[in-house]
């Protein structure tokens, strides 16, 4: 399939061209903590210096899932970052339980986030929903044998079929997909072998073949690699902040034409 809306990409690091019609900024894994006040100053820093139509946040917004660190994490970005900002959870955003809790706060403070639903932004549309584990390829968990390895295989089928629903409601030109898991196995390299199962799952990259979708975020994989592309042609970005950082930036942003 050909790649009908490339888009072009820098860090915040070597920034500098002129803006084309749509300037979308992306981070994930801000893992905002009970001790993280002042460690996020850069990256909002970062974002208002983007000159970014819109901010893109790929889950694992806080560090446990608990309530004070969402409300931490909401007086840290707004309202200091003035452009829209979109997300997804990740699975640290569930861990105390709490995932309602800390959604509706982030919701409240101005974010839009998604959970199997679609967006559309400065004329980018958006579908959003966290993923699951699962494997890749070849080592994919199969929905076979006992009932708690069904469930849990079920999980991973249950996010591509959200995917699937919110990139079916988009109308726009350019489709952006946005997952807190991967969804192929070029973005987790340099992760152990062993951990590839858990960091994402195949299944989700179907949907972003059937549907044109221009590009992809993901975070989770924080030892993995920027950049790979799916079978389609979708280019996938991984932008988790440890990642980013390790080449100096705080954000992966990119361009594409409405
Ligand atoms: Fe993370
Ligand atoms: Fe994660």
């Amino acid at each position: 399939m050909t790649q009908q809306n490339s888009p072009s990409a820098t860090t915040d690091a070597a920034a500098g061209t002129p803006p084309r019609p749509a300037r979308l900024a992306a981070a994930a894994d801000l893992h905002f903590g009970r001790s993280s006040q002042g460690t996020l100053d850069g990256f909002v820093e970062a974002v208002n210096a983007s000159a970014a139509d819109l901010l893109l946040l790929a889950g694992d917004l806080t560090d446990f899932g608990l309530a004070e660190e969402a409300e931490g994490l909401a007086r840290t970005l707004f309202p200091a970052i003035r452009i829209p900002v979109v997300g997804v959870l990740g699975n640290h955003d569930y861990e105390s339980d709490r995932a309602d809790e800390v959604a509706s706060i982030l919701r409240e403070a101005g974010m839009t986030l998604l959970d199997g639903e679609a967006v559309e932004v400065a004329g980018i549309g958006i579908a959003g929903t966290p993923g699951f584990p699962g494997g890749f390829g070849r080592g994919s968990l199969g929905v076979w044998g006992e009932p708690l390895v069904k469930a849990f295989a079920r999980g991973s089928v249950a996010e591509a079929l959200k995917l699937e629903s919110a990139l079916a409601r988009l109308r726009t030109r350019a489709k952006v997909a946005l997952l807190h898991y991967a969804p192929l196995a070029a973005t987790v390299e340099g992760e152990p072998r062993e951990i590839y199962p858990w960091l994402g799952s195949s299944r989700l990259e179907e949907p972003l073949t059937r549907f044109e979708v221009a590009v992809a975020f993901h975070g989770h994989a924080h030892c993995g690699s920027p950049e790979g592309r799916t079978a389609g042609g979708a280019v996938v970005y991984n932008v988790s902040l440890p990642l980013l950082r390790r080449e100096g930036a705080w954000l992966r942003l990119i361009e594409l034409e409405r």
